[in-house]
C-alpha cells in the first residue's frame, strides 16, 4: 500500500487519523450553543440530535416509539422483511399513460353504458379518488411520527407516492375520456353531495385527527392505543374498502365495458394489496412488542370497527346501486362480499368472526389480480418493469 507521508503508517491509517482529527475539531467548531439548539422532528419521540448521538443498535431500536437513537440512519436493519417489502415495491412501479385508454374513451362518449353504470362509475372514481387523498395524509399527519424503524419509515414514503401515483391515475383516466375541467370536477366532487360517501370519509378522518391530535407522549400506552385503532380503520380502508371500490369496475369490464380503466385498477389493486400487508404486519408487530395494549377492550374495539366499516360499505353500496345493483353485481352479493372480507380482517387480527361466512361470493375478480403472470380478460400480462411498456399478448 502506497505511503504518503513516511510516517510508517498506511496511506488509510493516516486518512483516518487525519480525518478523526478533522473531524473531532470540525465537531467542536460546529457544535451549536445550547441556547440555539433544535431539535428536528424526526418522530416526536426522538431526542434533539447532538454531537456523538449514539448509533441506533438492533436490541433498541422499536417499531414504535424507539428512544435513544438517531433515526436517519439506515442501518442496522432490524425488520429485513419490511426492506424486502420496499424493494419489491420498487419493482412493480408501473404509470398510468403505460395502459391505452382509447376503447373506453369509446364507450363513454358513444352511450355504451346505461345510465345506472355511468352512476357507479362516476362515485366510484370520486370516492376513490379521495380515498387516495386520505391515506397518504394519514400516513403523514397521525402514522409517521411514531415509526421510529428506518426501514419501515422507507417503505411508507415509497406508499405515498404510489397512493400519488393512483391519484394521477383517476385523473388520467377522466382526461382520457376527453372531460374538461369542469366535467371532471363534478365527478370528483360527487362524494361530498352523499351522506353516505361522507359517513364513510369521515369515519377514517376521525380517527386521523384522534391520533394526529393526541396530547399524550409518543409510545406510551394511551398513544399507542390511538395508533392502533387508526392503523385498524386504514387496513379496513385498503383492505375492504378499496378492493371493493374496484369490484364496481372489475364487474363493468366482465361485460366488456370499460376494460382500460379495469387495468388501471389492477394495477392499483396490486399496490394496495402490499399496503394491506404492510398495515397488518405493522399492526401485529406494534401488539406484539406491545402486548399490554391488545387487551379485551381493544379486541372488542377492533371487532366493532370491523363491523361499522361493514356497515359503511353497506351505505355505500345502496348509494350507488340504488336499483339494488347492476346486471352482473347485485348489492346482495357485493354485501356479502364486504362480510366476507370484514370476516378475513378479524381472522387475520384474531378476533371473532361477526358474519360466519364461508365461501367467496365473487371468485371471479380473481381474474382481475396481478401477479407476476396472470390470465388477464382474453390475454395475458407478463411481469410489468419499470421503464418497459406493458407488454399483452
Ligand atoms: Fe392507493
Ligand atoms: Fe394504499
Amino acid at each position: 500500500m502506497l505511503d504518503f507521508d513516511n510516517s510508517g503508517t498506511s496511506s488509510s491509517d493516516h486518512f483516518s487519523s487525519t480525518y478523526r482529527r478533522i473531524d473531532r475539531r470540525t465537531a467542536s467548531r460546529r457544535k451549536p450553543k445550547k441556547s440555539t439548539t433544535k431539535s428536528i422532528p424526526v418522530a416526536s419521540s426522538l431526542d434533539p440530535i447532538s454531537i456523538g448521538a449514539k448509533r441506533p443498535s438492533a436490541d433498541n431500536i422499536k417499531i414504535v416509539g424507539g428512544k435513544g437513537y438517531d433515526l436517519r440512519q439506515p442501518i442496522p436493519i432490524k425488520y429485513a422483511s419490511v426492506r424486502e417489502r420496499f424493494l419489491d415495491a420498487r419493482k412493480n412501479f408501473w404509470t398510468p399513460n403505460d395502459i391505452p385508454m382509447g376503447e373506453d374513451k369509446l364507450q363513454w362518449n358513444t352511450g355504451k353504458l346505461t345510465e345506472a353504470e355511468q352512476w357507479l362509475f362516476k362515485t366510484n372514481i370520486s370516492y376513490l379518488t379521495a380515498g387516495d387523498n386520505l391515506v397518504p395524509d394519514n400516513l403523514v399527519n397521525a402514522i409517521f411520527p411514531h415509526i421510529t424503524a428506518n426501514e419501515m419509515r422507507q417503505y411508507l414514503r415509497w406508499q405515498m407516492a404510489e397512493e400519488a401515483n393512483h391519484i394521477e391515475s383517476y385523473l388520467f383516466i377522466l382526461e382520457s375520456f376527453g372531460l374538461d375541467e369542469q366535467g371532471q370536477g363534478q365527478i370528483f366532487n360527487l362524494y361530498q353531495d352523499m351522506p353516505d360517501l361522507v359517513d364513510k370519509v369521515n369515519w377514517n378522518l376521525t380517527v386521523t385527527s384522534s391520533v394526529a391530535t393526541l396530547k399524550a407522549p409518543i409510545g406510551s400506552p394511551e398513544s399507542n392505543r390511538a395508533l392502533l385503532e387508526d392503523l385498524i380503520s386504514y387496513y379496513l380502508f385498503e383492505y375492504l374498502f378499496f378492493p371493493l371500490g374496484f369490484v364496481q369496475i372489475f364487474a363493468l369490464a366482465r361485460k366488456g365495458k370499460l376494460r382500460n380503466t379495469a387495468q388501471q385498477y389492477s394495477y392499483i389493486w396490486r399496490d394496495e394489496q402490499n399496503h394491506s400487508n404492510n398495515a397488518l404486519w405493522l399492526i401485529l408487530q406494534i401488539i406484539k412488542e406491545n402486548p399490554g395494549i391488545w387487551d379485551a377492550s381493544m379486541k372488542k374495539r377492533a371487532q366493532r370497527m370491523v363491523d361499522e366499516a361493514v356497515q359503511l360499505e353497506t351505505r355505500h353500496a345502496h348509494a350507488v346501486m340504488p336499483d339494488g345493483g347492476i346486471v352482473g353485481l347485485p348489492v346482495k352479493t357485493y354485501i356479502k362480499f364486504a362480510q366476507f372480507v370484514g370476516d378475513n380482517v378479524c381472522k387475520n387480527l384474531g378476533v371473532p368472526t361477526l358474519f360466519h361466512t364461508r365461501s367467496h361470493p365473487m371468485p371471479w375478480i380473481s381474474e382481475y389480480e396481478l401477479n407476476h403472470e396472470v390470465n388477464f380478460f382474453e390475454g395475458r400480462v407478463r411481469e410489468y418493469q419499470t421503464g418497459s411498456q406493458l407488454n399483452w399478448d
